[in-house]
């Protein structure tokens, strides 16, 4: 049943590129696909040539496309009821409420607000951070990703911020070791213990009594990949208590499952008092986030009023995808996939690396994963040139300076990663001769 005209993939293209707006690029380089269907870890274009979903869209789409269940529940609940006001109540809120708090979460995290992705969850982290505490400054680690509505767009370290400079007062950016420089410490103790310091002396300078939170995105995921090195966390912790700052981690992209666990934090040994989360919770097929409080925090807003909403808050019909694909991701046993699939690709990424001199680094935490070329490649012509390499062997990612992501649906069969790798190996030949 078509309630539109069938349109030929030229024509998709011609009217998305006349009429609608691309984001992130200037419009005379958007380089789109018409996609027409997806199934699992593929998506086709309207001329039937498949791709590879190498970085699950967005690193959002775990389950992969076209699930069933979750159709199904989707066409349910919008026969049933599509939307309410967020100031009343639902069976699929109260149940989704139930379930993450109860099964999902880390055992601390009390109550969840529901957003409408990830952005949003941080904007309201923010405004519950600063009322909570009760101070101002918000610190963010350079080349962190948070979003791009624009507190989020403040919290954010990387050079496309740009557009919301100059900067909100109160964003503190800080140097973390999301920026990858181990070969300048003889050990991971030292590297640990030079950026708590780092961090300690910052918030002493920004004077501690002002500072409300500091975020992190867990496992830093657009910039490729960048697990902290082991104590961080724990001594940021210990910084935050020390201090009365509230610890707040982005888990946008490795909350649901990306790690092998529910939460990348629970990877480490520390405790953050609020989690953001959003593109697992309903890959996509219903955009749906939210934000995890601990019970001290929920228990200042019995009295205080939360000091934000939107019209679509707590939608019914996200709600509803995201208890439908949290079936998914029980049944399908996908967190325990993840994990096992994971050390898989990490074994596997380090024989691509020992294979090819035109890498040098490669990360691996469940299926979050990258590689990263030379730092001496570093070049946005090159950057472009590996996507395009990636594209003709029908195989699709995105990356960051030199790092692309390998982050498939958490579906993904050892024979499906392995076509993934054989294109991803075939452009590393390429980029091996330009040393
Ligand atoms: C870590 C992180 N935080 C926040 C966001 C923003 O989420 P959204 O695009 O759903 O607003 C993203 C998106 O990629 C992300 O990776």
């Amino acid at each position: 049943m078509n309630f539109y005209p069938q349109l030929t993939k030229e024509e998709v293209l011609e009217k998305s590129r006349k009429y609608s707006l691309y984001t992130w690029v200037a419009q005379k380089d958007a380089s789109s696909i018409a996609v027409e269907r997806g199934e699992g870890v593929y998506f086709w274009d309207y001329d039937g040539t498949r791709y590879f979903d190498m970085n699950a869209q967005q690193v959002n789409n775990n389950i992969g496309f076209n699930n069933k269940k979750v159709i199904q529940a989707i066409q349910r609940q919008a026969e049933k009821l599509c939307y309410v006001s967020p100031r009343y109540t639902t069976d699929v809120r109260a149940l989704l409420a139930e379930k993450i708090i109860r099964d999902i979460a880390p055992d601390h995290m009390k109550k969840v607000m529901f957003t409408l992705g990830g952005a949003d969850a941080n904007e309201y982290a923010i405004r519950m951070c600063k009322a909570f505490t009760g101070r101002d400054k918000i610190f963010s680690q350079y080349d962190a990703y948070h979003g791009s509505t624009y507190g989020a767009c403040n919290l954010t370290g990387q050079r496309k911020r740009s557009s919301a400079n100059p900067q909100i007062p109160g964003f503190i950016k800080f140097w973390g070791p999301n920026r990858d420089m181990k070969e300048e410490f003889p050990d991971e103790a030292s590297r640990t213990a030079f950026y708590l310091k780092t961090l300690r002396d910052q918030i002493l300078n920004e004077g501690s009594e002002n500072v409300s939170a500091i975020f992190f995105e867990t496992i830093a995921g657009s910039t490729g990949a960048i697990i902290p090195p082991k104590g961080y966390y724990e001594g940021v912790r210990k910084i935050c208590d020390e201090f009365g700052i509230l610890m707040v981690c982005d888990e946008v992209m490795v909350g649901f499952g990306r790690t092998g666990k529910w939460f990348a934090c629970e990877n480490f040994d520390f405790k953050p008092d609020i989690i953001t989360f959003a593109k697992g919770a309903t890959c996509g097929y219903v955009p749906l986030g939210g934000v995890l409080v601990t019970q001290e925090i929920a228990d200042f807003f019995e009295d205080t009023a939360l000091p934000c909403g939107l019209t679509y808050n707590s939608h019914a019909l996200g709600c509803a995808t995201a208890l439908a694909v949290i079936e998914v991701y029980e049944e399908e046993k996908l967190l325990e996939r993840s994990a096992e699939m994971g050390k898989y690709l990490s074994a596997r990424l380090n024989e691509i690396k020992a294979a090819h001199p035109s890498v040098y680094d490669v990360r691996c935490l469940g299926l979050m994963s990258a590689f990263e070329l030379q730092p001496s490649m570093k070049s946005q012509e090159l950057f472009n040139t590996v996507l395009d390499k990636l594209k003709q062997e029908k195989c699709t990612t995105f990356g960051y300076d030199c790092s692309f992501l390998i982050a498939p649906p958490l579906t993904v069969t050892k024979d499906e990663l392995e076509e993934g790798l054989r294109a991803v190996n075939k452009v590393l030949d390429y980029t091996d001769t330009l040393l």
